[in-house]
């Protein structure tokens, strides 16, 4: 099975990107954490981060038909990306959107998620231990089918 992973803008800043909100931990830290998690279960783990949106929309429509989930940073697309929120919304797989940060107790308007209509659950506010339970989830489903 495979699993997508996808970090969107200013996502490949993480570790010195407002630590404050989003902590230290690096992009790398991140999805080393994810691929070994992913090599224990016998599961591939496909990270992609980019800061176009045009791109994450390629790589979704390259690796999403063969995923049997996906995982889901969108950063700021997450409130207005509607061209990634397409690209998601024709696939059948569990989506999860994660936040490091807990976006309700920010700006207004980060309480809005394009994303969040379209995906299967939400994760935020859990820092970079919040992909992983992700992950978890994702697997705990893989193994029931
Ligand atoms: C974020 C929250 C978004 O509002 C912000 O634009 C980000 C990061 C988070 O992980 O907390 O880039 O998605």
């Amino acid at each position: 099975a495979t699993i997508l992973v996808i970090h969107g803008p200013n996502l490949n800043m993480l570790g010195r990107r407002e630590p404050h909100l989003y902590g230290t931990t690096t992009l790398a830290d991140i999805n080393t954490a994810l691929q070994q998690r992913g090599a224990e279960a016998g599961v591939q783990i496909i990270c992609i981060q980019s800061n176009h949106e045009g791109e994450l929309v390629d790589a979704i429509q390259r690796h999403g038909w063969d995923a049997q989930g996906i995982i889901i940073n969108p950063g700021a697309l997450t409130h207005y990306g509607l061209s990634l929120r397409d690209a998601l919304a024709m696939l059948a797989t569990p989506i999860i959107e994660v936040h490091l940060s807990n976006v309700y107790q920010r700006e207004a308007f980060r309480h809005t998620s394009v994303i969040a209509p379209i995906a299967r659950g939400q994760i935020t506010g859990l820092g970079w231990r919040g992909y992983l339970l992700a992950l978890e989830w994702l697997l705990a489903e893989l193994r029931n089918t």
